[in-house]
């Protein structure tokens, strides 16, 4: 079940609520590169000026970034590239940095939070020589502190943060793109819309970049791919973001306030666009949710969670309204 994703759960007439990909249109300054891209087609991608615009964006070396077909593909390079003794993955979190490491051949030890304090960060085993870790972190929305995170770090360990969804934090306040000795991953298709584009980044060690780009295959990242990365750099992107991310916030307060007046549990501190919630019974109120039109993420495919958990993603405040509507509605019933 490491393989189940959100996407699983979506089909024609169901408003989604299981995938956490933002669903309005991006805007004109993305698309119109990505659409200028096709007509340079033929020429194989050159990733040159999107890496140096994403190390810009972060103020890091072009050595020390590697784009790449999502951040998806950066997991099963991972996995390909470093020889762990000791891989350890905090859950519940992303199952695909799990799954890769597995296929890879490597075993898994899992470190899981508990529900019972918020999903609070607990400190890996002292023979970790590989970490993974979500910030925010899919599925519980905990957003742990970067120092903590940071504190990991010795010689002969690699900790890996994915922040696919840092940017949905107003601020960033919690990103490690600037730390030099941890691995940090991006992904550019929640906040712009872009899951089918497919296009992300690892920012890390140059030696452990120069070794990803060897198990990359050749040209992974296409031209209109490489055009969506130089976009979402500029400065008017990262402004962008933020005004997005300060959008977000106060739809998901609204969401969450919504679901405690209802009388729902709702997991922690949420800080990034989807929460995590608890009702008793849970396979049958997704299943009755799906019946009234919504589709919801499943928890049990997640480790440490059961069929209990629903993971929501956050949409406007009608959509939140309506979903919290027939939830009452399922709930009571
Ligand atoms: C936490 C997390 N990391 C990474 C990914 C992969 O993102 P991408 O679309 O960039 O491959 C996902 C996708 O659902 C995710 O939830």
């Amino acid at each position: 079940m490491l393989r189940f994703h959100g996407d699983a759960e979506v089909a024609p007439g169901l408003v989604d609520l299981a995938v956490n990909v933002r669903q309005e249109r991006p805007p004109s300054w993305l698309t119109d590169p990505i659409a200028a891209s096709l007509a340079d087609l033929a020429r194989y991608p050159d990733p040159a000026a999107a890496t140096a615009a994403i190390a810009a964006r972060h103020g890091r070396p072009a050595e020390e970034v590697l784009l790449t077909a999502g951040a998806a593909q950066a997991f099963t390079l991972l996995a390909q590239a470093l020889r762990p003794r000791h891989a350890v993955v905090v859950h519940p979190q992303f199952t695909e940095p799990e799954s890769a490491l597995l296929t890879a051949g490597h075993a898994v030890d899992r470190l899981l939070l508990d529900a019972a304090d918020g999903f609070t960060l607990r400190d890996p085993p002292d023979a970790a020589d590989l970490v993974v870790v979500g910030n925010p972190t899919n599925p519980t929305s905990c957003l742990h502190p970067a120092a903590r995170i940071a504190s990991w770090v010795r010689p002969g360990r690699t900790v890996v943060v994915d922040e696919a969804f840092a940017d949905t934090v107003p601020g960033e306040p919690e990103t490690l793109t600037g730390n030099r000795d941890v691995v940090v991953i991006r992904s550019l298709t929640k906040t712009w819309g872009l899951a089918g584009l497919r296009i992300g980044y690892v920012l890390g060690p140059a030696g452990l970049i120069a070794e990803l780009r060897r198990h990359a295959p050749l040209w992974s990242v296409s031209t209109p791919a490489l055009a969506a990365a130089t976009a979402c750099a500029s400065p008017l992107a990262v402004q962008t973001e933020r005004t997005i991310a300060e959008g977000l916030t106060a739809d998901r307060e609204h969401l969450v306030a919504a679901l405690r007046a209802a009388g729902v549990e709702v997991a922690g501190r949420p800080r990034s666009s989807f929460l995590l919630i608890r009702v008793a019974g849970g396979t049958r109120v997704r299943e009755a949710l799906r019946a009234r039109g919504f589709a919801v993420r499943r928890g049990e495919t997640f480790p440490g969670l059961g069929p209990d958990w629903l993971r929501i993603a956050v949409r406007d405040t009608a959509t939140s309204d309506a979903f919290v509507a027939v939830l009452s509605d399922v709930l009571g019933g």
